[in-house]
């Protein structure tokens, strides 16, 4: 049995759409179906922000609204969830709290960014969370304002919040999770034709069979790379199937020695087991995109991909992840580092789905550093990702495993410099010199918009310095300004 209609929650009314094109847009669909133009498009591809809407699903039992970016989402991934927009918020004579924080505050000019900015800080006025600078600027990393100063917007999210939230989505939460409980179901959601459809199975078997069948079909999960295809190349992606349905496909299993990601967990779903392993990975992730960027994209998705500067995959790969794949009946397990076999081509058949990626914890003898260099600090793609684990004997290094992202097609490890390491003392500053020169062996770098290639290669030596230097030390005092990892430790 497969149920042939999106169906979502908007301002209390659950709404059914049988019609529903493959590759639609979320925004498309407010501001040209509904008329809900508050809700505005800028870049289209996840980067400033102006399309910001809420969406309100049921998380461990409990109703979560989360910011998304609804020009890369499509409108297949609302089912099933609550659909906030700027205009359900007030009005002229009942303006929400937060927004009338931003005019007492004198916090838009132009007012193109105000709708998403507005949504961000609704977002995270419903999260419990404080309104600290820190805290806000990361809920507004996915808002781009070019005009009014973030200043004011900053203050205004201080004014209106306090952890406490009391507006008309407060009385009606129970009634909305109520709602939502009796949307799920266990049927598939397929809308459209053999030729041309949007499906999101409900159960893992179900979706195999579905990709297995369909072969040519795009496998969607948070869309926030998929969504460009079609926004950003106008690409035409007749069928899609969706893995945001599938039943536990977003579970993690946290145990002693290991943790298992399901593909579908998205990078905020991950972040606190990340940060479990190490403070630097849950800092990686944290600096993936942006607040909803983070929201929708998944673990899965990113090495799905591929891409090279994609950030989770040299990470993982020092830490010796497995990837599982399943194709119709069968399953395997790969090591990442594997998976990656050239440039945009992945040990990945047709069909193929990547179900799951398994990180060993480190022992008391592995050390791990991973440090991301970009142009801005939020809402910014690699320039180099670099990512260390060293196993040591007192302080010789015994095992040392080094990959980077943005210095080669693929992610990648530095073989050449982790031999040059092997049974090297922490100190040892002739051997440290020749692992930065093995890294010119193991890496020839291009230069782009983002980096040139002397940039990287210099910039990879220096953070392989670096991560030494603080292992050997103990502490990161003199090497960062920001995050350290005393404090989270
Ligand atoms: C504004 C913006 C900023 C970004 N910043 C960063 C950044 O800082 N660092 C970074 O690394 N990335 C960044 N990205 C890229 C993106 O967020 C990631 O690559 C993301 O993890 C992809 O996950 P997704 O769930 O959205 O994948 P999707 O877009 O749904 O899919 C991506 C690819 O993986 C395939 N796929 C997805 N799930 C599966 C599966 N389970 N099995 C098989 N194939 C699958 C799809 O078919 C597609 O080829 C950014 C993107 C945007 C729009
Ligand atoms: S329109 Fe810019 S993020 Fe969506
Ligand atoms: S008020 Fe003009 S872009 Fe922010």
């Amino acid at each position: 049995m497969s149920r042939n209609a999106v169906r979502f929650l908007r301002n209390g009314v659950v709404t059914e759409l049988s019609e529903v094109g493959a590759n639609e847009t979320l925004l498309d669909y407010l501001r040209l179906r509904e008329r809900a133009c508050g809700t505005k498009e800028g870049c289209g591809e996840g980067d400033c922000g102006a399309c910001t809407v809420a969406i309100g699903s049921i998380k461990n039992g409990r109703l979560v609204y989360e910011s998304i970016n609804s020009c890369i989402q499509l409108l297949g991934q609302i089912d099933g969830k609550d659909v906030i927009t700027v205009d359900d918020l007030g009005d002229r004579e009942a303006l929400h709290p937060v927004q009338r924080a931003m005019v007492d505050e004198h916090a838009s000019q132009c007012g193109f960014c105000t709708p998403g900015i507005v949504i961000s800080l609704f977002v995270l006025y419903h999260s419990g969370e404080s309104a600290d600078r820190e805290n806000v600027n990361n809920w507004l990393s996915g808002n781009l304002c070019r005009c009014t100063g973030y200043r004011p917007i900053v203050d205004a999210a201080a004014s209106a919040i306090d952890g406490k939230a009391n507006d008309a989505l407060s009385g009606r939460l129970a009634e909305t999770q109520k709602i939502l409980g009796e949307m799920q179901d266990e049927e598939d959601l397929f809308v459209g034709s053999e030729d041309r459809f949007f499906a999101a199975p409900a159960s893992i078997e179900n979706m195999l069979e579905l990709s297995a069948r369909h072969p040519d079909a795009v496998i969607l999960s948070g869309a926030t790379d998929v969504g460009l295809w079609i926004t950003k190349q106008l690409r035409d992606l007749p069928k899609i199937v969706h893995t945001g349905r599938v039943k536990g496909f977003s579970d993690i299993v946290d145990s002693v020695d290991k943790v298992r990601i399901n593909a579908g967990a998205t990078y905020e779903d991950a972040h606190s087991v990340l940060y479990s392993i190490d403070p630097d990975l849950g800092e990686v992730v944290r600096r993936i995109g942006s607040k909803p960027v983070r929201n929708s994209g998944t673990v899965g998705g990113n090495i799905a991909n591929g891409s090279p500067i994609g950030d989770m995959p040299p990470a993982l790969i020092v830490l010796g992840a497995k990837l599982e794949l399943r194709h119709d009946k069968s399953t395997r397990e790969i090591a990442l580092e594997d998976f990656f076999v050239a440039y945009g081509k992945q040990d990945r058949a047709p069909g193929e789905l990547v179900t799951a990626v398994t990180i060993p914890r480190l022992g008391s003898s592995q050390h791990f550093r991973a440090f991301k260099i970009s142009k801005r600090f939020d809402q910014d793609i690699s320039s180099v990702l670099a990512a260390f684990c060293f196993t040591l004997d007192g302080d010789v290094i015994t095992t040392a495993r080094i990959a980077y992202g943005g210095m080669a097609a693929t992610p990648k490890r530095a073989v050449t410099a982790e031999q040059a390491l092997a049974g090297v003392t922490l100190g040892d500053e002739a051997a440290i010199k020749l692992a930065v020169t093995a890294l010119t062996k193991d890496f020839t770098p291009m230069t782009d918009m983002r980096a040139s290639a002397e940039y990287r290669q210099k910039v990879a030596g220096n953070l392989l310095r670096k991560a030494l230097h603080e292992i050997r030390v103990g502490d990161t005092k003199t090497t960062r300004l920001l995050a350290h990892r005393e404090a989270s430790l």
